[in-house]
């Protein structure tokens, strides 16, 4: 989709569709303002439409080159936010799709947000809500494609709207590479194939991948990723990216770590097909997200140096596979009962942890679709994030303020001490589950054990993926984070106040 910005008068510009969201309070005010530029009929047509969130209306235009044009509901102007944008252009994509616009418009409203922030959030939504997968489908005219060119309509003359929109677009993009990993076919990411992918976004954006191979993770003694892989006929591989610009604001890196789990069968401890291993080829999301946040990242050229780090395998049974009540020795040397070989991803997760410490990192974010224990806390609404110290409470804020501004929303759980007993282990250091209760929590406990640094645990179990969709969410991979970590990137590149 190709982005542009104009300031020509409405009735000139040129599209398939125009779209003009409106608050509740303006509704009056606009309907005459559509009756002059459109003409009388349109005012007619759309006297129906109340500007509430979700509503939408569409309207035939006698004097005007749009084609078509839609009302989108803002809702009331009082605490309008970016979400609330994005949710009511996403509306408008159901117009896109049975007018089957090629061109579409969208009119940026005046609203008590700043201007840069209405145009990304309009690009964002609506590029997001048309995204569609359809690598598979034979006949791709079939499903929608989205338009090929979106007009931003601004009434300001400088540049602060062209900025909005292109970050909103770069941010779209990014968002849609996570949602095409994660909806990719199994057998089309094995962990080789799926550092082969990473490799050519680190490329094409330009970033720096390293990919590690099986002797290579041996030589590093990643006993986690070992154990888990032991199962597949497929190697296993660790990618580390870097984006460390001249102008970084840190010395020491902030470090990502996504769980990579092409596919998860629960190994031995087998899931079961329906409800629960369909949709297992989502768990490699954490992955997904920290390589979109590396593209937005280097496309923006966020000045601070990020390390991103990625362990990949599948979760097979096989005649090799790690077995429940074997003792596994990780990569921190710290031994753990595995206790059922589903509680994959938190093995992975430590080594590369573990390994994390090498950077003598100022703070690390892991991202994991972890537990069903967070989806049943949270469903998809939000994830859950988890911190190992005070030390980390200014970074939690600042995380959930860009998640509220991003709408890719994260809400705490506790990690008292007491949570760490129910991972005692008789015969190791450590096991790999809890008991019933907490497992999100308990999870977060046991990758504590292999973090001394500031640390903060991103369960997207729930939002990473959907069965069915919500606004500017399709259905399948979301792409949640994407957007999050950039947004506190972002901000942890601003002076910091002491
Ligand atoms: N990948 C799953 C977690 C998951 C569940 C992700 C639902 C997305 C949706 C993870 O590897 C897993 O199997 N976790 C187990 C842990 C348990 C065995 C302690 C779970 O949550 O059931
Ligand atoms: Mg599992
Ligand atoms: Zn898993």
């Amino acid at each position: 989709m190709k982005v542009s910005v104009t300031t020509i008068p409405l009735r000139e510009l040129d599209v398939d569709l125009l779209l003009i969201p409106v608050t509740e309070d303006r509704v009056q005010a606009a309907l005459a303002e559509i009756e002059a530029v459109f003409g009388p009929s349109a005012g007619r047509a759309a006297a129906d439409f109340k500007g509430t969130p979700g509503s939408g209306v569409l309207i035939y235009p006698e004097t005007a080159n749009a084609r078509r044009v839609a009302l989108v509901g803002l809702g009331a102007a009082a605490g309008v936010d970016a979400e609330r944008v994005r949710r009511s252009v996403a509306e408008g994509v159901r117009f896109v799709e049975t007018a089957k616009a090629e061109t579409v418009g969208i009119s940026a409203p005046a609203l008590a947000l700043e201007a840069e922030v209405v145009s990304q959030s309009l690009i964002e939504g609506f590029m997001l809500a048309a995204y569609r997968f359809l690598r598979y489908k034979t006949d791709a005219k079939q499903g929608f494609a989205g338009p090929e060119r979106i007009v931003l309509h601004s009434s300001d003359q400088d540049k602060t709207s062209r900025r909005g929109a292109e970050r909103g677009r770069i941010l779209a993009e990014s968002v849609m590479s996570a949602r095409d990993l994660v909806n990719l076919s199994p057998h089309e990411k094995t962990p080789v194939l799926f550092a082969k992918a990473i490799e050519r976004s680190a490329k094409k954006y330009g970033y720096e991948a390293e990919v590690w191979d099986q002797a290579l993770i041996e030589a590093e003694g990643m006993g986690g990723l070992l154990a888990v892989n032991r199962g597949s006929v497929e190697p296993p591989t660790f990618t580390v990216l870097t984006w460390r610009p001249e102008h970084a604001v840190n010395e020491r890196p902030v470090v990502l770590v996504g769980k990579g789990v092409v596919f998860d069968t629960g190994g031995l401890s087998l899931k079961k097909t329906e409800g629960s291993m369909e949709y297992m080829k989502s768990d490699m999301a954490g992955a997904a997200a920290v390589v979109g946040a590396m593209e937005a990242l280097a496309r923006l050229e966020t000045p601070v140096y990020v390390v991103g780090l990625i362990p990949a395998t599948d979760n097979r049974p096989g005649r090799n596979a790690y077995v429940p009540g074997e003792v596994v020795r990780m990569h921190a040397g710290t031994t753990v009962e595995v206790l059922n070989t589903d509680a994959e991803g938190r093995m992975i997760l430590a080594d590369a942890l573990s390994y994390a410490k090498t950077y003598r990192p100022e703070l690390v974010i892991d991202l994991a679709t972890l537990t069903g224990a967070a989806v049943v806390a949270l469903g998809n609404e939000c994830a859950a994030v988890m911190t190992n110290d005070a030390e980390t409470a200014a970074s939690l804020e600042a995380l959930r303020a860009s998640g509220d501004r991003t709408g890719d929303r994260v809400h705490p759980l506790p990690m008292y001490e007491e949570y760490g007993k129910l991972i005692e282990s008789a015969v190791a250091d450590i096991k790999n589950i809890g008991g019933r209760g907490a497992g999100a929590i308990t999870a977060a406990k046991f990758l504590e054990h292999f973090v001394d640094y500031p640390w903060i645990h991103i369960d997207i179990a729930g939002p990473s993926f959907l069965k069915e969709p919500k606004p500017y969410r399709p259905k399948g991979g979301t792409g949640f984070g994407v957007r999050l970590l950039s947004d506190f990137l972002r901000g942890y590149a601003r002076p910091r106040k002491s």
